[in-house]
């Protein structure tokens, strides 16, 4: 089977194209990708001389050069995306240029050269927060920040691509990520190796904000399936069933440094900040999928990795990502 992979050089796909190596070595594999500042071709050194993998730097907005290689896949699995929610709060336009104008691109190219399977990598922020019980697929879609405002405008994009034309596409709707080769600016990295340098843990709000996490590689397992069973037309949530608050988590990730509590600092709250995540994946579990690790063993060994690998997070955290949001969160 040949897939391009869009958005490969990020945190999931760079994990997804490791974990489709390892599970199906005969695969090829194109990684088309932007290298914005989340992609890091050092997230895939140990790949980059397999015969069966492919690196194309290129835009999803340009409908050419993504169609020359769309033409020579079999399936599209699309991780593309501007994927940080504070971003999108102080620029919206990368987002919407690139969630929606870069999802409608991909889907024109591969009605065009008949894809076989589209699966379009979604999240479970669509959905917006939740104070009790779990969203399901069927849930209405209430976005509340402009990213996950432009990943639902994408979803809707997709649907429409399978109703209209019959695009052979799925939709995955995942929670909370972590593991390795996640960009520092995500909650769980950031605290990880702010902490390893002794500095301040910026807590937004009162800390009580839930999030489903869910270890990278279930995610990938999941994915997998999806690819390979999903139904056209279906969508499907992806979740950890691991539910805690940000406070709780910080407080486990100093435990595991063996670093002071007093390096948390409450800071000003993210303004339309969901308070909870919730989503039921009893479809996906019908079609076998079920998370294989365990939070407190997974978040042990993330946290090793970030200890292990400086090398890659320092260049990463050096450029100073973190000045910006400092203007907004303020004490
Ligand atoms: P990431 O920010 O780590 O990586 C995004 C990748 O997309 C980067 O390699 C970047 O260079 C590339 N990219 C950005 N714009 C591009 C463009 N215009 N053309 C080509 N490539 C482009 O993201 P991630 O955390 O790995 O997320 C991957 C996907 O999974 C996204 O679609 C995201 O919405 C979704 N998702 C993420 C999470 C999470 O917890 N991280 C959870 C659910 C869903
Ligand atoms: O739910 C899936 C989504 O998870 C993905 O679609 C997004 O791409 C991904 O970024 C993530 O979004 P969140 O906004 O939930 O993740 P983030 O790591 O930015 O924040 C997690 C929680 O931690 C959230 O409640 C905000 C809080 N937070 C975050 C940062 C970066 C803080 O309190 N302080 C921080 O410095």
């Amino acid at each position: 089977m040949k897939l391009l992979v869009t958005g490969g050089a990020g945190f999931i796909g760079s994990n997804f194209i490791r974990y489709i190596f390892e599970k199906y070595p005969s695969y090829k594999i194109i990684n088309y990708d932007k290298l914005t500042y989340a992609g890091n071709p050092d997230n895939l050194k140990d790949v980059e001389n397999n015969p069966h993998y492919k690196f194309i730097k290129g835009d999803i907005c340009d409908f050419k050069l993504v169609s020359k290689h769309i033409k020579n896949a079999d399936a599209v699995i699309n991780f593309a995306a501007e994927t940080h929610v504070d971003r999108s709060i102080l620029n919206a336009g990368d987002f919407i240029k690139t969630d929606v104008n870069g999802t409608f691109s991909l889907l024109e190219a591969s009605r065009a050269y008949k894809i076989s399977k589209f699966v379009h990598i979604s999240t479970d922020e669509v959905y917006g927060s939740i104070l009790k019980g779990s969203f399901k697929e069927t849930s209405p879609i209430s976005p509340n920040s402009p990213y996950s405002a432009a990943k639902a405008s994408s979803d809707l994009l997709v649907r429409s691509y399978f109703r209209t034309y019959g695009l052979p596409a799925v939709i995955t709707r995942c929670s909370n990520n972590y593991g390795p080769f996640q960009y520092p600016e995500k909650l769980i990295p950031l605290f990880v190796t702010n902490a390893l340098d002794g500095k301040d843990l910026p807590l937004y709000g009162d800390g009580k904000n839930v999030r489903d996490w869910l270890y990278v590689i279930d995610h990938c397992r999941a994915i997998d399936i999806v690819l390979h069973k999903g139904e056209n037309g279906e969508v499907y949530n992806i979740g950890g069933g691991v539910e805690m608050t940000n406070i709780d988590i910080t407080k486990l990730i100093l435990k595991i440094l063996g670093k002071p509590q007093s390096l948390i600092k409450k800071v000003s709250d993210r303004p339309g900040h969901d308070r909870r995540y919730s989503i039921d994946c009893s479809k996906l579990k019908k079609l076998g999928y079920k998370p294989l690790y365990t939070f407190e063993k997974a978040l042990k060994e993330t946290v090793k990795w970030y200890v292990e690998n400086e090398r890659i997070w320092r260049r990463l955290k050096n450029s100073g990502f973190d000045k910006y949001y400092k203007l907004q969160y303020k004490k």
